[in-house]
């Protein structure tokens, strides 16, 4: 029996592209040594979605089909959303009682994140993205989860999980909680297609269930070696972003292509086939497992049932604890 827990989430952002496949194969891995929990954060994403909060169920189904596409094993893991399961909504009440409106305005993303949002015309100077990190802290903890496998981006809010560990502990005289750790696997950076980072917003990005057409098109329009005019004039492959693919996914053949492409041996067209057919392999079993899933009639909803049916078994037995040490039991009174 797998003892320890890992938790980990993402909000739906529907489609995910190549730079999230590499967190999805390190969520992948952990799946034989603890007992995983996947969540879809989808309230999360409503503390800056609640406009558009009917294209979230469509993002949902997207991004479980892209990691269930990836590895993501529901025999193995519990793969739920966070809002079926409610229990992270009272988590999240309580832990707000206790917690110092300074430690959630001294997040470092909080104020970025609230300038960056308001020039794009979101207006998230509300209570519930203030909670944000908050929220975050009631998903992990619930689970007791002592690993949590994240972009450093994460580490505040990491760090605030802890501190609302600590004093969740101490206020009440009991060690309900553990103190989870990051765990901080290596990502390779993966630019966009125009060398900027890659982003939905920026459309400079290759969607892991990407077709075969769309993977070579994509390629054929990348940034080069702006220097290479003619196909005779010699590279610089550390400026040119296909590169950099061929270093993360094509590492057998970086060496060769690195110094055919300095000595004007390869061009730029035969570089990007190679990239484009290695990638093409990489991606084809993703696909084959995309199509099993989304096959199958109401599939997902099944596995997304389940998942939080066991979700629900571990994050119950935390609330009657939770309930007990602060005297909401209902017996209590
Ligand atoms: N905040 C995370 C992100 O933006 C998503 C998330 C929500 C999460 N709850 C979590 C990540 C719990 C790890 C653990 O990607
Ligand atoms: Fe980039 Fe390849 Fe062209 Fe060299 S040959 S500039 S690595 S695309």
């Amino acid at each position: 029996m797998k003892e320890e827990r890992v938790l980990s989430g993402m909000r739906p952002t529907g489609k995910l592209h190549l730079g999230h496949l590499s967190v999805l194969e390190n969520w992948a891995a952990l799946q034989d040594k603890y007992r995983c929990f996947f969540m879809v954060a989808d309230w999360h994403a409503l503390s800056t979605e609640y406009a558009a909060s009917a294209e979230i169920p469509g993002k949902i189904r997207e991004m479980v089909l892209d990691w269930l596409s990836a590895g993501i094993d529901p025999e193995k893991s519990v793969i739920f959303v966070q809002s079926h399961v409610k229990e992270h909504a009272e988590l999240h009440l309580l832990f707000s009682m206790i917690t110092p409106l300074s430690w959630l305005e001294r997040v470092p993303t909080y104020k970025e994140q609230l300038q960056q949002l308001g020039e794009q015309g979101k207006d998230i100077n509300t209570y519930g993205f203030l909670g944000y990190p908050l929220l975050q802290a009631a998903d992990i903890l619930l689970y007791k989860a002592t690993a949590v496998p994240v972009g450093e981006d994460q580490l505040p809010h990491l760090e605030l999980t802890r501190e609302v560990a600590r004093r969740f502990n101490f206020l009440f005289g009991e060690k309900v909680f553990p103190e989870p750790q990051a765990l901080l696997a290596r990502v390779p950076l993966l630019p966009g297609t125009d060398g900027r980072k890659m982003s939905k917003s920026y459309n400079n990005y290759i969607s892991i269930s990407a077709s075969s057409e769309e993977l070579y098109e994509k390629i054929r329009n990348m940034i080069t070696d702006p220097a290479r005019v003619r196909r005779h004039d010699p590279g610089h492959p550390e400026v040119c972003t296909v590169f950099t693919y061929h270093r993360v996914y094509n590492p057998e053949r970086v060496a060769e292509i690195e110094e055919e492409c300095r000595r004007a041996g390869i061009g730029c067209v035969e570089c990007k086939k190679i990239l484009a057919q290695r990638k093409d392999e990489l991606l084809t079993p993703l696909r084959e497992r995309r199509k099993e899933y989304e096959g199958k009639k109401g599939l997902v909803q099944e596995i997304l049932q389940e998942g939080a049916r066991q979700a629900r078994e571990v994050a119950a037995a935390t609330m009657e604890q939770v309930r007990r040490v602060m005297h909401l039991s209902e017996g209590e009174v």
